[in-house]
């Protein structure tokens, strides 16, 4: 690695981030391998043990490295890239890329709908839905917390199924014949609370990604409402854009 530019406008632990950065955008580094540690990062560049902190911090809490306690800090696998236009499950998801998905069930019970989704779900308040929270796993390792309602009188019996490992979009399509066919999405930013970080094995307060969805059967009607959060640090979301007409 070059010296750094002590004279350039640019602080000196972003320097020492974009080096490292380089190394694994190009390969130098691969996913696995130990990265100098903060006090070989010092005598390296003569700068303050703080400085070399704060670069392998800022590339931890942005997916690309991650620490051993006791062991070091080596190079993360690279995000998980998932296209944000098909309304696809988790299961098919990571099948398509190779990736065993299974599930912790942390709650599965029937329990009155309650405003939001019951106003989501276009149903009383007072109606019953399934209400299903896992922690999904891509090959044993925490990937998203995702809590699914489904009115019960759309499928009654989920109670019963073991979502351990089945795909709740199969489920819903074998015993009920409901197949999702569109759905509203959103996305947005929120920092890991204490429960939420436990789960994923993540620090507090680290990014995650949470994602809304209502999806409909093909009358339209609404099936599920569900609230995932992301790991930031394993998920990159991308989207196709096409220009539709010339609007300047
Ligand atoms: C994704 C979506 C959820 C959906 C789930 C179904 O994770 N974000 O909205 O409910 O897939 O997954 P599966 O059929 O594997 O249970």
């Amino acid at each position: 690695m070059e010296n750094l530019g002590k004279h350039v406008p640019i602080p000196l632990y972003f320097q020492i981030k974009t080096r490292l950065l380089e190394l694994i955008e190009n390969g130098q580094f691969k996913p696995g391998d130990q990265v100098p540690s903060e006090r070989e990062l010092t005598e390296r560049f003569s700068v303050s043990r703080m400085t070399a902190r704060q670069a392998l911090t800022e590339l931890e809490s942005q997916g690309y490295l991650y620490r051993i306690q006791g062991k070091g800090t080596f190079v993360a696998t690279p995000k998980l890239e998932q296209p944000l236009a098909g309304l696809t499950s988790f299961t098919e998801d990571m099948r398509r890329r190779g990736l065993a998905p299974g599930a912790r069930v942390l709650t599965a019970q029937e329990a009155p709908a309650g405003k939001k989704a019951a106003k989501l779900l276009g149903i009383a308040e007072t109606a019953t839905i399934f209400r299903l929270e896992r922690l999904r796993l891509a090959d044993g390792e925490p990937m998203a917390l995702e809590t699914s309602h489904i009115p019960v009188a759309l499928c009654p019996g989920l109670l019963e199924a073991d979502f351990r490992d089945q795909s709740l979009y199969r489920i819903l399509a074998e015993r009920c014949d409901t197949r999702l066919v569109k759905a509203d999405q959103s996305l947005e930013a929120v920092p890991a609370t204490a429960y939420d970080a436990e789960m994923l094995h993540v620090r507090e307060g680290t990014p995650l990604l949470l994602m809304e969805r209502v999806s409909r059967d093909a009358s339209d009607k609404p099936v599920e409402f569900v609230r995932s959060l992301y790991r930031g640090d394993r998920y990159r979301f991308t989207t196709e854009l096409i220009r539709r007409e010339e609007s300047l």
